[in-house]
């Protein structure tokens, strides 16, 4: 017993002066080292780790870039950077930066298989090979096919509003409904058949619990990476908290059922499938599984933190409701709203594009490789080949220099030609603040869904404000965020009345 405790004792401490020396060495000897930052991020990334758990690291960021500059040491070979000039090289589309190993977190693994998707695969040419085939169907003019799809989930949202609080006078929080309908959107878009998240008025199959239960995962351990190995991939024993895994089965039940019933028109599932038939040496069920998750995975929760937003913050500002409803009003919309009654609705894209700028739906760093080379910053710093380097959305979409003074306040007159302005002006900013909005990340990674978000959130806040007479208890009224990769909103107690 004595010599298990001594043996124990000894390799805890073997254990620690190993970590010890690393701490140092990261501190000593590190290229780095000149990079302003938390005084832990020299030895560490467990600070980081601990502070995207606390669930507000957006904040965090922009505190850290506001005290030490364009760049910032967020770890011992992480760098933060916040100068929108550098967009196009990070991200660039003609020789990408590698994704970091933070995205492997996304993997799951089936029978010791390690499953890849568009949004974790690493290898710039496996997902060149794998996007191709699909990239045009998420095309503005593509992607509205689904209109009609999206048209069947807000019909059915707005009688649940009707029934369950216009009618009985309750109050609605906006923030479960709007997930329940993005969820459901994005199922009945994809497969023609929505979740009966809507319906049953609750998580009945618990798909949002769990996508919040992984993402709370992904968040914090993707700073840490190699925690992965301990938790989920672990080869000997899973010990993680539930993973991605459901995406999987889930996708595939639905590939399985389409099969069963014969495809039919009218879904991504289908087009997928039309692209297998089409090209049966490029595309088999394992590649289609792989598409399907873009949009499981990718497409709800994120689309429905930008409704959320919009709603949130046109209800706190009576000024800006106001004329959003007027615009909307004297356009004569259909019921739900039709694409080509709204596409050129000035105000509605004023305010959608200022929901995304202030709240975008990705919160943490996407971070990227420095390549062979290195980086030269534009003040003459060098950041060596293999750093990791990434840019949050949270913090290029609040640069004062490009998106004007007070970027904290939500101001959607910011995206429109101010008076006395010129036209050329007025173009030359608009344009630079379309090219810096982070939202969507940016080159050959950036997000594949835009075009099909877009579409469901600005049909979505056209019909809802053009259908009700909507109000939060008061315009001081605050919500509660939560940034896990992607950012969740609570408490937006809405009061509707139906628009005479
Ligand atoms: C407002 C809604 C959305 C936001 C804010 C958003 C944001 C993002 C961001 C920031 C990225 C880049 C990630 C990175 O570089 O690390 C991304 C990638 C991606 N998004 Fe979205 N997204 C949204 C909606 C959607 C939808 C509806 C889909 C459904 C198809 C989708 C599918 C994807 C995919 C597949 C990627 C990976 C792309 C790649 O690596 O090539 N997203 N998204």
């Amino acid at each position: 017993m004595n010599t298990l405790l001594e043996l124990t004792t000894k390799l805890a401490l073997f254990v620690t002066i190993l970590f010890a020396c690393r701490f140092l060495w990261n501190y000593l000897r590190s290229p780095l080292k000149s990079f302003p930052g938390p005084n832990l991020a020299s030895f560490t990334n467990i600070w980081r780790m601990r502070d995207v758990a606390k669930g507000r690291c957006d904040i965090t960021h922009n505190n850290l870039h506001r005290r030490y500059g364009p760049a910032v040491r967020m770890g011992p070979n992480v760098l933060s950077l916040s100068d929108p000039d550098l967009i196009s090289l990070v991200y660039n589309t003609k020789n990408p930066w590698l994704k970091s190993n933070m995205y492997n977190v996304n993997d799951v693994v089936v029978g010791g298989v390690r499953l890849k998707n568009l949004f974790s695969n690493q290898n710039e040419s496996w997902h060149s090979t794998y996007i191709r085939p699909v990239k045009n169907l998420y095309s503005m003019s593509k992607v509205q096919d689904a209109e009609s799809n999206i048209d069947i989930t807000i019909k059915l949202l707005c009688e649940k509003l009707r029934a369950r609080f216009v009618r009985p006078g309750k109050t609605c929080e906006m923030s479960d409904w709007i997930n329940f309908f993005a969820w459901d959107t994005m199922s009945q878009v994809t497969f023609s058949k929505d979740l009966g998240i809507l319906d049953a008025g609750s998580d009945y199959k618990g798909f949002l619990r769990r996508s919040t239960q992984t993402l709370d995962y992904f968040a914090p351990i993707c700073q840490i990476p190699l925690l992965d190995y301990l938790f989920d991939k672990n080869p000997i024993m899973r010990i993680g908290p539930p993973t991605f895994i459901w995406a999987n089965m889930f996708s595939l039940e639905q590939l399985h059922r389409r099969y069963q019933e014969g495809n039919h028109d009218g879904d991504f599932l289908s087009k997928f499938l039309q692209l297998k038939q089409k090209n049966p040496e490029l595309v088999d069920d394992n590649t289609i599984i792989i598409w399907l998750l873009s949009n499981v995975l990718a497409g709800s929760d994120s689309t429905a933190g930008t409704m959320c937003a919009t709603i949130y913050y046109v209800l706190k500002d009576p000024g800006v409701c106001q004329r959003l409803c007027e615009e909307l009003r004297s356009a004569n919309l259909s019921s739900p709203a039709q694409w080509k009654e709204i596409k050129a609705l000035k105000y509605l894209e004023a305010v959608m594009r200022e929901s995304m700028r202030i709240n975008p739906g990705v919160g943490l760093m996407l971070e990227r490789i420095v390549p062979k080379g290195g980086l030269t910053l534009p003040d003459g710093r060098f950041v060596p080949e293999g750093t990791t380097v990434g840019m949050s959305p949270w913090v290029i979409n609040r640069n004062e220099t490009v998106f004007g003074a007070d970027t904290q306040e939500f101001i959607p007159e910011r995206w429109l030609q101010s008076p006395g302005e010129t036209e050329e002006a007025y173009q030359a900013r608009f344009s630079k603040m379309k090219s810096t909005d982070f939202t969507f990340g940016a080159g050959s990674r950036a997000c594949l869904g835009r075009y099909l978000s877009q579409l469901e959130s600005f049909k979505l806040i056209a019909t809802l404000f053009n259908t009700f007479d909507m109000a939060l208890p008061s315009h001081d009224h605050e919500w509660q965020l939560t940034n896990s990769w992607f950012i969740r909103q609570k408490g937006i107690p809405v009061h509707l009345v139906e628009r005479k």
